[in-house]
């Protein structure tokens, strides 16, 4: 069977459903450091819901939340709290992309459709993927406004400007997936089958588990690595793993984590913590055996230690990472700081460490 390509670009945005955008638009912004660039709602002539574009460097976030009972993501919310609907990609051609994936498997949840406003025509359809998760494709090669159509252009200079303090992240550089225990396999034949994945690597439950909790993860890739989808399972242990813990609160398979790249994770980092972001912390027993473990590195070792910074090296180099705690009530969506200096893996080295941090909260949060 032969199978057409699609014709993927990077990845656009990530549309957030929470119960308040308005201020999920104001932690996003005052803590991790987004402008607010677009509105859509009443305002805006749009009635059924709110909707606000966040933007740093590269990395796009929509947050959007019902106005009215009868809207349908109202079903989303109460199912899964907040968090990620859909995981926007760009295309060259939506009519492409879409016919191609349905062909090779996809479930279609919205057909080519194309907005026109004074900036052009913006083009979308949506696909399924895990759990309530979507795909949109999104086709912007004739459009030049700032999102989309519907949206009013916010000038973040204007924005409430004298509280804004930048924390420089400039990218996406993967999204993970939680599913269920068993299905993994299944969602990474997804993405090579339908989306033209390749798998990147693989690590079994041995490489990362404790005592307690384990899980198993794979991660694929598009052809030019620009977009990653690592894709973890529960794995059996002696008590509740973190990927259970998830897929209990979120009720179902989710985005269970998004990594934002920085080229300086020290400053980005600082400036999260001033703004009262709360960070996993591991023992600094972690960082005593840090310089045997990874060998030498740029950063000095008391700094990353005072911050709670987190360093793992593979064939190709080295990266620092840090992991925020959940950023809802639900034990569910949390974020990722990431530094690369060559390295292409995830941070498998810091897996035990990390486990251990996320079983000392899950003890107080008494889901272990
Ligand atoms: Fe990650």
């Amino acid at each position: 069977m032969s199978h057409p390509e699609i014709p993927l670009k990077r990845i656009d945005h990530l549309r957030l459903v929470v119960g308040n955008a308005r201020q999920s638009a104001y932690f996003y912004r005052n803590a991790f450091g987004f402008h607010v660039i677009a509105y859509a709602g009443l305002e805006t002539g749009v009635k059924t819901e709110a909707s606000y574009v966040l933007r740093q460097g590269d990395i796009t976030f929509v947050l959007a939340s019902p106005l009215t009972a009868e809207h349908p993501e109202n079903a989303r919310l109460i199912a899964h709290g907040d968090g990620v609907e859909s995981i926007a990609l760009e295309v060259s051609d939506v009519n492409v992309a879409y016919d191609a994936a349905v062909a090779r498997g996809a479930l279609g949840l919205l057909p080519p459709t194309f907005q026109e406003d004074e900036n052009g025509v913006y083009g979308f359809a949506e696909i399924a993927t895990y759990g309530d998760t979507k795909h949109v494709f999104v086709d912007r090669s004739r459009y030049r406004g700032v999102f989309a159509p519907g949206f009013k252009t916010i000038d973040p200079e204007r924005y409430h400007p004298r509280s804004f303090r930048p924390v420089g992240l400039k990218s996406i550089d993967h999204v993970v997936a939680n599913v269920e225990e068993g299905k993994m396999n299944e969602w990474v034949r997804f993405y090579a089958d339908v989306m033209g994945f390749s798998l990147l690597a693989e690590f079994d439950d041995k490489a990362i588990s404790t005592e307690y909790s384990a899980l198993m993860s794979k991660v694929v890739s598009d052809g030019q690595g620009r977009i990653k989808f690592p894709i973890n399972e529960p794995a059996r242990g002696r008590k509740r793993s973190q990927i259970e813990e998830y897929l209990r609160f979120h009720n179902g398979p989710g985005v269970q984590h998004i990594a934002m790249a920085t080229d300086d994770i020290v400053t980005t980092v600082r400036a999260m913590q001033a703004n009262d972001v709360s960070f996993l912390r591991v023992p600094k027993a972690y960082y005593d055996m840090l310089p045997d473990r990874v060998g030498p590195i740029d950063e000095n070792v008391a700094e990353l230690a005072e911050l709670g910074i987190l360093v793992d090296r593979d064939d190709e180099g080295y990266l620092l990472q840090i992991f925020t705690k959940p950023v809802e009530d639900r034990p569910t969506l949390f974020f990722e700081v990431i530094e690369r200096h060559g390295a292409t893996s995830f941070g498998k080295g810091n897996f035990k460490a990390l486990f251990e941090a996320i079983e000392r909260e899950q003890a107080i949060r008494g889901t272990l």
